[in-house]
């Protein structure tokens, strides 16, 4: 009788404990030279699953580019003045299937005049006009001739899924059991690991300059002044790490030869990619969606990282390019200064 208690007992805690595993088989892809380890292992059935989501919606019939121009026939069109009406309004129609197809035109516009702007709404789709033409026209080294929409991050909603901010960010505040230092709290940011859960205020707003360089592996054996990070970058760094992996639904293998990490030469050309990413969303966070603070109702500006378009793909929407139909949103692009000077700095390395 004790005996098969027990054994019930090891069952079950064998089964709690295999809950938490995946069911073989797997799929693995070689992505490196035979013996380095560089494998992609993915479950075809999670994957199958994740499909429905990264589908672009059907485009919209396009319209004439003849007649007047949007500037001369509205009030207050700042951005996209070139288009023809017919254009103009099948662009409307087309961020409102993207960001808002429930609430409709009136979740930005005052239905008695269009061309007001007191709802903070309309105020940051301006912004975010502005960005998604700047990423389009400025940042190719990440985004290529694919390139983003609205529909990239908001998906059919006024907020996109994946948004970090600095206030949620700080935790829970410090107790009797200590503080935290922003770690030991379980976050899908992170992978669920107890890693910094906001590894984003350090590394995807700031600049480029001093502790939020992501840079741990030491050149030397021995610690050296060469090596001037701590133990607190390794750890907001790994932070970073988690992220990139998840909001890709990669292994770190996909951008690393684990033997090196650091080492460039030895890395896939993805994590170029990745390094230009990391440029861009410093540029949008702190250009674009920081500087909305004031506009929002209440508190901190939401912010972007890789997941807020990536959303669990490779590559946004595997791939597939929705701006060939829509070529207002690919141009004419901002200032391409930051682009620029992280093309400098990385031909540097
Ligand atoms: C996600 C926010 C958003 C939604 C939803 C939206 N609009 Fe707009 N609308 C804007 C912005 C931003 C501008 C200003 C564009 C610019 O400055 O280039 C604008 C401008 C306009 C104007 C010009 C008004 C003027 O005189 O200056 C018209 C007309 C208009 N929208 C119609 C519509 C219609 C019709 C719909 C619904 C099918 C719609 N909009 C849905 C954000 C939105
Ligand atoms: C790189 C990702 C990204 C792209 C591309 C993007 N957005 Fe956003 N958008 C955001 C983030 C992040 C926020 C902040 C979330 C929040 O407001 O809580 C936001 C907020 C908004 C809001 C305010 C929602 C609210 O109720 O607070 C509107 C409206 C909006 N976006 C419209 C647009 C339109 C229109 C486009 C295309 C021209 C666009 N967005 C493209 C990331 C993006
Ligand atoms: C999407 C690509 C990508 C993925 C996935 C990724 N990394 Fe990275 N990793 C980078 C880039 C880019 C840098 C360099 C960032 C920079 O220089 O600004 C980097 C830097 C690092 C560094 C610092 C190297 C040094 O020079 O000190 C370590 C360590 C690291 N990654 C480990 C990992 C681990 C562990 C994982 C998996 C959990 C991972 N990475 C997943 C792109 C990636
Ligand atoms: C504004 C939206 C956006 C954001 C934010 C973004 N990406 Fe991307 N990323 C894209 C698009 C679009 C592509 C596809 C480009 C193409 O087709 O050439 C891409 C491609 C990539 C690729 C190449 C994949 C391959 O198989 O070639 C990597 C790696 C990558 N992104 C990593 C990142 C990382 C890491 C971050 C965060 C630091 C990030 N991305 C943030 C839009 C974004």
């Amino acid at each position: 009788m004790k005996a098969s208690l027990r054994s019930l007992a090891v069952l079950l805690g064998l089964t709690v404990v295999l809950a938490g595993c995946e069911r073989p088989p797997m799929d693995t892809v070689q992505r490196g030279y035979r013996g380095n380890g560089m494998e992609q292992v993915a479950n075809p059935r999670l994957v199958a699953l994740q499909i429905p989501k990264h589908q672009a919606p059907d485009p919209l019939p396009p319209a004439s580019s003849e007649g007047p121009k949007a500037s001369q026939i509205y009030q207050n069109v700042q951005v996209l003045g070139n288009l023809s009406a017919g254009e103009f309004v099948r662009t409307m129609t087309a961020i409102t299937n993207w960001v808002a197809p429930e609430q409709g035109c009136v979740y930005c516009h005052n239905p008695a005049n269009f061309a007001d702007d007191s709802m903070y709404t309309k105020v940051v789709a301006r912004r975010m006009l502005q960005m998604t033409q700047h990423v389009n026209a400025d940042w190719k080294p990440h985004v290529g001739a694919t390139g983003v929409t609205c529909f990239t991050c908001h998906r059919g909603q006024p907020v996109p899924a994946e948004i970090w901010s600095a206030q949620e960010a700080k935790g829970r505040p410090d107790s009797m059991l200590g503080n935290r230092f922003g770690q030991n709290e379980p976050s899908l940011k992170v992978g669920y690991s107890s890693l910094p859960v906001d590894p984003f205020s350090t590394y995807l707003l700031g600049g480029e300059k001093g502790s939020n360089e992501i840079r741990v592996a030491s050149k030397a054996a021995l610690p050296d002044r060469s090596n001037p990070m701590g133990t607190k970058d390794a750890e907001h760094t790994y932070g970073l790490m988690m992220h990139f992996s998840g909001a890709l639904g990669v292994n770190c293998t996909y951008c690393h030869n684990t033997r090196a990490m650091g080492e460039w030469a030895n890395n896939p050309p993805t994590r170029n990619t990745a390094w230009y990413g990391i440029r861009m969303l410093r540029d949008l966070n702190s250009t674009y969606l920081d500087p909305l603070q004031p506009v929002y109702p209440l508190g901190d500006a939401p912010k972007a990282n890789c997941a807020t378009c990536h959303q669990g793909a490779y590559k946004p929407l595997y791939g597939v390019s929705m701006l060939a139909e829509h070529p207002e949103l690919a141009a004419p692009g901002g200032s391409a200064t930051k682009v620029a000077s992280a093309a400098k700095e990385k031909a540097k390395k």
